[in-house]
């Protein structure tokens, strides 16, 4: 067993760091409040490769893994958890899914303009009516001679507004067939019939683009499914697997910010004649934090390990996020409570951090999703 980072993956964590620090976090709370994440962002992280991380060499991107993705998640959620996603949901629910089950059209076409952030990549799964409930998703996918029509809404679509791509998942089985007659298709955004529609106004990651998106009588070549008819339920959950370890790591960073903060403010506050770091009140909620983060990270670094290595990691990417999206949520409720009134107001990043951290109990499956993958495999032994 070894838990020292590789010289590789300090250098990629080094350099994610010195980004965050100089780019976004002098950035980070504008961004919040104008609801856009800068374009001078997107073109650095293009710059220094972060949109093609996980892409092959072969096909313009840094070929790194999983692990590699956490380390850098971190260190840019840590600065802005909106940006933060943006990456995530572009390299793990996209760039990822492409690579693994991608034709070798579909890889030549869009793993190279992924890796480059010239295309963002979004994902398209949750419906009004199927949200937990993946599997009752009613978007409809009829061929029609050698096209594919495709017909129905999206919601919560990360980077919907942002993105060039889309991976859709369409039902091709009958009504009743749920998880056994869903496919997946790339589609991109310029094509007739797609539109955005609404921007979702959200409590955090107010920068990140979030829409619905509609699909009307879109045609696609035949070629647009990716991998089988009807395995797309199977590609999707693969696909959340790594994720959710995205997310998981994610919610490291929103937690390591509140940390930090709450680090700062307790040796500087002085209230009885002293810092308020001199209280046990105070240091045990530090030791709690602290305990917690390090906890997570093990988990995350483990699912990402073990996906890495093309081991079935369902349980630990859920494990990884049911846990660091709790410890996420408890270090900004911590960390409010030891600013107290000041906290509670905009003059510290600490209340977006509270805002922001609540997410991650929510999307790429809430907190109870999370504990029926656990319970099942627990259960089952998968
Ligand atoms: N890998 C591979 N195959 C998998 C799998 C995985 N991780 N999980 C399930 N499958 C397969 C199963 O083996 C099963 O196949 P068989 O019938 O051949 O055995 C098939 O898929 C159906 O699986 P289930 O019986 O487990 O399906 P279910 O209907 O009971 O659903 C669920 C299970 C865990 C609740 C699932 O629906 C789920 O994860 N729901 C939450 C969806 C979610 O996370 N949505 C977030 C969308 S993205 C987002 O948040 C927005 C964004 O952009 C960030």
């Amino acid at each position: 067993m070894d838990f020292q980072l590789t010289e590789q993956q300090t250098l990629i964590r080094d350099m994610a760091r010195s980004f965050a620090e100089g780019e976004l976090m002098p950035r980070a709370t504008q961004m919040d409040r104008q609801a856009f994440i800068d374009p001078e962002v997107f073109a650095k992280m293009g710059e220094l490769g972060l949109w093609g991380l996980t892409v092959p060499e072969a096909y313009g991107g840094a070929g790194m893994g999983n692990v590699e993705l956490a380390l850098v998640l971190e260190e840019v959620n840590r600065a802005c958890a909106s940006t933060g996603v943006t990456l995530s949901v572009h390299n793990s629910l996209l760039g990822a899914p492409i690579h693994k089950w991608g034709s070798e059209e579909q890889k030549r076409t869009w793993l190279p303009r992924l890796a480059t952030g010239e295309t963002i990549g979004a994902y398209c799964l949750t419906e009004p009516n199927a949200g937990s409930d993946a599997g009752a998703l009613r978007t409809s996918a009829k061929l029609d001679g050698d096209t594919w029509v495709i017909n129905g809404t999206k919601v919560w679509v990360t980077n919907g507004g942002t993105c060039g791509v889309m991976l859709v998942y369409a039902r091709t089985g009958t009504a009743e067939s749920r998880a056994k007659g869903i496919s997946a298709f790339v589609v991109p955004k310029n094509t007739p019939g797609v539109t955005v529609g609404k921007h979702e106004k959200k409590c955090g990651i107010r920068a990140s683009s979030t829409t619905e998106i509609l699909l009307e009588n879109v045609r696609l070549p035949k070629s647009a499914l990716m991998g089988k008819l009807d395995d797309g339920f199977t590609i999707a959950m693969d696909t959340l697997d790594g994720g959710r370890i995205g997310i998981a790591a994610q919610s490291i960073g929103i937690g390591r910010a509140c940390l930090e903060a709450a680090v700062k403010y307790a040796k500087e506050r002085e209230q009885f004649g002293q810092p308020i770091a001199n209280f046990q009140a105070i240091q045990w909620k530090l030791a709690d934090m602290s305990t917690r983060l390090d906890a997570s990270r093990m988990l995350v670094h483990k699912a990402a390990w073990m996906r890495d290595k093309k081991e079935r990691c369902s349980q630990q990417a859920a494990e990884a996020k049911l846990f660091a999206s709790q410890t996420a949520n408890f270090c900004a409720d911590e960390c409010l409570q030891i600013h107290g009134g000041a906290g509670y107001t905009d003059h510290f990043h600490v209340e977006r951090l509270f805002r922001d951290a609540r997410i991650t109990e929510i999307y790429e499956g809430a907190s109870d999703i999370q504990r029926i993958v656990i319970s099942r495999a627990v259960l089952n032994g998968v």
